[in-house]
């Protein structure tokens, strides 16, 4: 069984269900550059601030005395796959920033509630190893595009070879934002190397690099020139446009393309006459422009827009079941979870991940009954109202 609702919920970590004192307690446990890698954000941060105050703008109008299950059906389809909830892994780069056991922790706890993991360009683990952990179960890949050709085909390849069949195409970091806390620090996680695993590992990278950063005798300096080659080739600071995109689709072939970074109704119709399957409304966690429009706002007008038409992926300040009751009521088909997820890893690993995830889960299952809902699909505007 894995979900509980709160009176059936198994606490077995010592993790708060709280989401400040579970932020509050990683701090404590992590190095101060890996904290502030992830938990900062674009210049003064006020886009992550906008993020969070967004939630705050809309509020939760509960039905009530209705006929609803003790257990709701969280149940959704995507991409013509059922899934148990509809919750993604956001793809988050170098998490083996926060705990030695990195992706692969999170991909196997993901595998066991059976939500979709995505694995990250920047990821410190590889396709295989984190294929391995995630099992036969889906998971997608996350696209930095990169501006050499050969390079995004050697990606593709891969990501296919290992079962990754969902492209999320990051649109909104072809460079990397004013993020002021990890510019005084010289872009730590980079510079030491952690990142970036993924695709290097192929032939094409190898070629290109002259040697191999994964084998067991790569020098230190070696692995660091792979990970800055990384962050060149793919924050490269050319944005990718709308006319490449028949090329992506030719490199990718068969199977579903969503593009992430989505935050205006027009760029969502552009979408749609360009043919992409999917889009996810996101700001990258505020982490690229600062004092920018909150991401369920812009969820809100986007969904105004293309609602039915294209599925519509969210992210930006997802801290808790409520949240996600907001984010789907305002038109989200599914959310993904960043922040939260990398806390919970840096304090107890996979245990961690899993008590999190199981948290949010039982949260919004509950939320949901409360609200007099007993399946995703009943959920839509009527039940929040503006602030
Ligand atoms: C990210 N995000 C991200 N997105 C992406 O497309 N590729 C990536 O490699 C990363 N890496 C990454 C690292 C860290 C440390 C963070 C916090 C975020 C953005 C991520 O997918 C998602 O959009 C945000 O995390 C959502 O915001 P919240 O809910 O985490 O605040």
């Amino acid at each position: 069984e894995i979900y509980y609702n709160a009176t059936l919920y198994n606490q077995t970590s010592n993790i708060s269900t709280n989401y400040n004192k579970l932020e509050a307690a990683a701090k404590l446990q992590l190095r101060p550059a890996a904290y502030d890698y992830a938990a900062g954000g674009a210049g003064l941060e006020k886009t992550v601030a906008t993020n969070r105050a967004a939630f705050d703008n809309w509020q939760i109008v509960p039905r009530v005395m209705r006929h609803i299950l003790p257990k709701r059906n969280l149940t959704t389809s995507i991409f013509g796959k059922t899934i148990p909830a509809p919750i993604v892994m956001a793809p988050v780069g170098v998490q083996k920033l926060f705990h030695p056991d990195g992706e692969s922790a999170t991909a196997s706890v993901f595998r066991e509630l059976g939500l979709p993991f995505t694995l990250s360009t920047a990821a410190s683990t590889g396709f295989a190893d984190v294929a391995k952990a995630n099992g036969d179960h889906p998971r997608w890949y996350q696209l930095y595009w990169p501006s050499d050709d050969d390079l995004t085909r050697s990606y593709l390849k891969s990501a296919k070879k290992n079962g990754y069949d969902v492209l999320v195409v990051t649109v909104d970091t072809w460079d990397l934002g004013w993020r002021t806390r990890d510019l005084d620090r010289g872009f730590f996680p980079f510079i030491q190397g952690i990142g970036v695993q993924i695709g290097l590992e192929d032939a094409c990278a190898h070629e290109k690099l002259g040697f191999n950063p994964l084998s067991a005798n790569a020098t230190a300096e070696q692995k660091q020139t792979a990970s800055l080659y990384h962050v060149i080739t793919t924050s490269r600071g050319v944005s990718p446009v709308w006319e490449n995109l028949p090329k992506l689709r030719e490199a990718w072939g068969e199977g579903p393309i969503l593009l992430k970074g989505i935050q205006s109704a027009d760029d969502a119709r552009k979408a749609i006459e360009h043919g992409v399957d999917g889009i996810i409304v996101s700001n990258h966690g505020g982490r690229q422009i600062d004092g920018a429009i909150g991401s369920l706002d812009a969820l809100y007008e986007i969904s105004k827009a293309v609602k039915g038409k294209i599925t519509i992926g969210f992210d930006g300040g997802i801290r808790s079941g409520a949240d996600i009751f907001k984010a789907i009521a305002l038109g989200a088909d599914f959310v993904q979870i960043g922040r939260p997820v990398l806390w919970g890893l840096a304090l107890e690993g996979a245990q961690g991940v899993r008590h999190v995830m199981k948290s949010l889960l039982a949260e919004f299952d509950l939320t949901l009954g409360l609200s007099g809902c007993e399946n995703v699909q009943d959920l839509n505007q009527s039940f929040i109202v503006a602030k």
